[in-house]
């Protein structure tokens, strides 16, 4: 079994952060998205894995990911010169993939669940003896799906009764389930012929949904699993901040850095080492990362500060910063997420007014 995670895209619905990054590197409690998707992979077993990279961000993320020893697994490197859609991911990694059974995974997506027991579940029914008197068909594919309240805004399955998924609708008017589909999915080499066979959608993609209700169609076997437990596409800002709501729920307290004696730090907080708190209260659940100086200020739950950033005078919560951001004489900062070496700051010029510099596609709400 090998492992494609799909790490390219446009990334337009979380810009202006993709404009100078990929989004499968922000971090979530201080660790890029992505790691957790290698971690999971590495966890179920599987040591090949190959990553779907675009021309303008794919060189970060080799650069974090390096080789895939860090993760006991070896990576290999396919470049996709557009977004041209998930199924054409699999196409265009024909050659790593070989005929191999493999599993595929957003980069931009996390799950509670581990890999472990939907792989296994895979191969079971794959290799299951047949029995006398019961139908035994090994599956092309397995799927992974989630009940949501607002299917009409997914692709989702109807399911039929001896488990079989017979028909996948993307976004459906009238849907014929509350099952949608979630981004990681098992194949067999059978998917090759079906990502070859279909043509793009009206959005230009080929879709992965159309290449699985293509095996449907041609009589091939469609397994499901139902999701135990979260998931969460991190591709927008609120998304991406309840996952990192979801992770420091789980944090274990560990204080390394510097305190001093007029701090304090309340519950389940990381301060790595080199992290430097001074006249100030962190309230866990919180990451402090190292380099980093907070003083004169208040840190509260459910933010993930990065490194060597400083919060001066300023309170915080619910927020995620990349590294060397800074925060001065901000009463209130909540509910955000700040790109690398981004200055906030509160000036006395007057005329008393908001001055900005922003990017493109920035979002900016203010008080
Ligand atoms: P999406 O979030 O569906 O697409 P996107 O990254 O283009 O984002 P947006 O809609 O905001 O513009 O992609 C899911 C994951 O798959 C994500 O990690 C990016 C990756 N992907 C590719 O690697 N190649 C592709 O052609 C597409 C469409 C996505």
């Amino acid at each position: 079994m090998k492992g494609l995670i799909l790490s390219g895209g446009a990334g337009t619905r979380l810009r202006p952060i993709t404009h100078t990054s990929a989004k499968q590197l922000v971090p979530i409690a201080n660790k890029p998205i992505l790691f957790y998707g290698i971690e999971d992979m590495a966890a179920a077993g599987i040591r090949e894995i190959g990553i779907i990279i675009a021309p303008a961000t794919g060189d970060e993320i080799r650069e974090h990911v390096g080789d895939g020893s860090q993760f006991g697994v070896s990576i290999t490197w396919i470049v996709q010169d557009e977004p041209l859609g998930l199924a054409h991911c699999v196409l265009i990694a024909r050659d790593f993939l070989g005929d191999d059974d493999f599993v595929m995974y957003l980069g931009d997506n996390m799950l509670e669940q581990g890999l472990t027991e939907f792989v296994e579940e895979f191969e079971n029914a794959r290799n299951a003896e047949p029995q006398l008197g019961v139908d035994h068909v090994a599956p092309a594919a397995q799927i992974l799906l989630a009940k949501v309240e607002n299917p009409t805004a997914f692709g989702v399955a109807e399911i039929g009764p001896a488990g079989e998924v017979v028909q996948l609708v993307e976004k459906p008017e009238v849907p014929p389930s509350d099952l949608a589909l979630v981004g990681v999915y098992l194949f067999d080499p059978t998917i090759h012929e079906a990502v070859a066979s279909i043509e793009p959608s009206l959005r230009g993609e080929l879709e992965i949904t159309d290449a699985i209700q293509w095996l449907v169609t041609n009589g091939h076997r469609v397994n499901h699993e139902v999701l135990v437990g979260w998931w969460i596409d991190t591709g927008k800002k609120d998304p991406l901040l309840e996952c990192n709501r979801l992770v420091l729920d789980t944090l274990k307290r560990d204080v390394a850095g510097e305190v001093d004696d007029n701090s304090s730090i309340d519950g389940r907080v990381v301060i790595e080492a080199g992290a430097k708190i001074v006249n100030s209260t962190v309230r866990g659940p919180a990451i402090i990362g190292a380099g980093t100086v907070i003083e004169d200020s208040y840190v509260g739950p459910y933010s993930s500060i990065a490194v060597d950033c400083r919060i001066t005078h300023s309170e915080i919560d619910n927020s995620v910063l990349l590294r060397r951001s800074s925060v001065t004489d901000i009463p209130r900062l909540t509910d955000s997420l700040v790109g690398r070496d981004t200055e906030i700051t509160k000036g006395d010029a007057r005329p008393r007014a908001t001055r900005v510099m922003l990017g493109d596609h920035c979002h900016l709400e203010i008080e």
